[in-house]
C-alpha cells in the first residue's frame, strides 16, 4: 500500500439507508464504506473511515489524520454550512480533502448553497450518491499522479 486515505462521515450519515432515502439513497454508511475501501484497494490504497455527529471529534479526526494520512474525503453533512471551525481544521492539516455530498446540494433549500469548507478542499462533489465517494477516491489519485489518462 502506498497512500492512505481518511473518509470521514460527518453527523447523520449514521443513518444513511434510512434516513430521508429518496434524498440520500437505500445504501448504507458500512456499505459505503466498505465499497470505498474495496475501489481503494484496486489501486493499492489504503482507507479507513470515522463516522461523527460531533463537531469537535470531527476536528479531533482531521488533526490526527495529519499523522498517518495522504489525503482526506471529507461529507460534512450539515456543518458544510456552518461549522468555521471545521472549516479551520481542513485548511490547518494541509492535506488534500475532497469534500463529498449524496445530494445536490445547489437543488435543495438556499441554507445548502453555501459551503464554508469547499473553499479549502481540492474539490467537491455532490449529487451522485454513494457513487461520489468512489469519484472523490479518482480525485485524490489522480492529483497525485496515479490515474493515469486514458488511452
Ligand atoms: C449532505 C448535505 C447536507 O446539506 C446535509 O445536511 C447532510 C447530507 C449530503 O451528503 O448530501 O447531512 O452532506
Amino acid at each position: 500500500m502506498n497512500k492512505k486515505i481518511l473518509l470521514l462521515h460527518g453527523p447523520n450519515l449514521n443513518l444513511l439507508g434510512t434516513r430521508e432515502p429518496e434524498v440520500y439513497g437505500r445504501v448504507t454508511l458500512d456499505q459505503i464504506n466498505a465499497m470505498a475501501a474495496a475501489h481503494a484497494r484496486t489501486h493499492n490504497v489504503e482507507l479507513r473511515a470515522e463516522q461523527s455527529n460531533h463537531e469537535g471529534a470531527l476536528i479531533d479526526i482531521l488533526h490526527v489524520s495529519r499523522n498517518w494520512a495522504d489525503g482526506v474525503i471529507f461529507n460534512p453533512g450539515a456543518y458544510t454550512h456552518t461549522s468555521i471551525a471545521l472549516r479551520d481544521a481542513v485548511s490547518a492539516i494541509t492535506l488534500p480533502v475532497v469534500e463529498v455530498h449524496l445530494s445536490n446540494v445547489y437543488a435543495r433549500e438556499p441554507f445548502r448553497h453555501t459551503s464554508l469548507i469547499a473553499p479549502v478542499c481540492l474539490g467537491q462533489i455532490g449529487g451522485f450518491g454513494w457513487r461520489g465517494y468512489l469519484l472523490a477516491i479518482d480525485a485524490l489519485l489522480g492529483h497525485w499522479g496515479l490515474l493515469p489518462p486514458p488511452g
